[in-house]
């Protein structure tokens, strides 16, 4: 009984740590608890801290980078800071010294600046600085209004930039995506030679990220063929549940899979051993056709991560804005002796520097940067629906022309 009090009492605690109580504001899974994870990227420098985020268990890992800075730490690309969140950080600034710095890189990116007013009432001190262009939604609210203290919060470019003499600061964008802008702002660590980004690049490789460990339901859920099976925790279906999580997770709706008829759905649904809300009652409502493995492993590095420019970006945020993206590149291909990128998803630390920047530039420009076949069907269809009900601008860029 004892045993039983106290392993209750540890599962509360250690749930209290993990829990994020402003998760409706933004209601992706894990929702309201979510586990938090730290890996040192560059020793004594550069740390990553991860969270997962998804939609129906199509969960990928999402990322705060801390770097080391004279007297203390600056934090980009704010998450939900749970206990557990800030617990890392306290370790890190017994070491190093006091957060003096929290930067929000993207106007864009919903995921971090949801975070961003908590971050800065548990960093009372510490100077937070915004990529230009901030908008919410449903409502546009002031900036004030959101929690961002007017005294502490500076503005990237029309502000200058946190500690330039260490770091090289460029911008992608501003683009007009219709709801507002994208618009993140590459931060180059000149002495780790790393560059820390936001969304438009990526690593993806084929071994599940390690937050998958403590928890693999996301990974077994989505390994199945159909609802009536069992969530089977083995090696093989947590990779094979990951190849699809990043097709989701790229595409949106992969072009090799299918929505089987609602009467075979709920036929497989409610099954003895399923009827419980992690395998969702038994609901699978997707059928993957034959194909779909070698259609992932063309997106997913095998012995390391697949460097590219994250699809859902390429096709939905710059689909009319190529050269917008070739300029910023360009631009990353000048940064002297880059080695690694950092972005905010997938990988933590992929191999990046100038050869393979300007690698990425001839590719981009020998590909159909608009493509439409195949797996970029759906976000194709997307795109041109928006277009049509004028959502999205036909010139992403005439609003910020002057
Ligand atoms: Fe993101």
């Amino acid at each position: 009984m004892n045993n039983d009090l106290n392993e209750n009492l540890n599962f509360e605690v250690a749930n209290s740590y993990k829990r994020w109580n402003w998760w409706p504001l933004f209601p992706l899974y894990p929702y309201g608890t979510k586990k938090t994870i730290i890996k040192e990227i560059v020793p004594k420098m550069i740390w990553g801290i991860e969270q997962l985020q998804g939609l129906y268990y199509v969960a990928v890992p999402i990322r705060l980078t801390v770097v080391k800075v004279p007297n203390g730490l600056m934090l980009i690309n704010p998450l939900p800071p749970t206990k557990e969140l800030i617990s890392y950080i306290k370790l890190l600034e017994d070491e190093h010294g006091p957060v003096l710095k929290v930067v929000l890189p993207t106007s864009s990116g919903l995921e971090h600046k949801i975070a961003m007013p908590a971050m800065a009432r548990c960093f009372k001190n510490a100077e937070l600085w915004l990529c230009p262009g901030q908008w919410s939604f449903p409502l546009n609210l002031p900036l004030g209004f959101l929690g961002l203290p007017s005294d502490r919060t500076k503005f990237l470019l029309k502000d200058g930039f946190p500690y330039p003499e260490i770091f090289d600061w460029v911008s992608l964008g501003p683009i007009d995506i219709g709801l507002g802008r994208f618009q993140e702002i590459a931060c180059f660590h000149k002495i780790s030679k790393s560059l820390i980004i936001t969304d438009a690049l990526v690593g993806i490789n084929s071994k599940p990220p390690e937050l998958f460990e403590y928890d693999p339901t996301p990974l077994l859920f989505h390994a199945r063929d159909k609802g009536s099976e069992k969530l089977i925790d083995t090696l093989d279906q947590r990779k094979k549940g990951w190849l699809r999580l990043v097709l989701f997770a790229s595409f949106l709706k992969p072009h090799l899979l299918s929505i089987p008829p609602i009467k075979e759905i709920i036929g497989n649904s409610l099954r003895p051993g399923l009827r419980n809300l992690r395998s969702h009652l038994g609901i699978y409502p997707f059928c993957w056709e034959e194909g779909w493995e070698k259609s992932a492993l063309q997106i997913i590095g095998k012995q390391k991560p697949l460097l590219q420019v994250a699809p859902v970006i390429r096709r939905l945020v710059f689909p009319r804005a190529k050269n917008e993206f070739l300029n910023w590149l360009d631009k990353l291909s000048c940064l002297k002796g880059m080695e690694r990128l950092i972005s905010a998803h997938f990988c933590s630390s992929v191999e990046f520097n100038n050869y393979e920047c300007m690698k990425l530039i001839r590719s981009i420009k020998s590909t159909d940067w608009e493509n439409s076949e195949g797996n970029y069907n759906f976000l194709s269809v997307l795109d041109n629906k928006l277009l049509n009900l004028k959502v999205v601008p036909k010139d992403p860029l005439k609003k910020f022309k002057d």
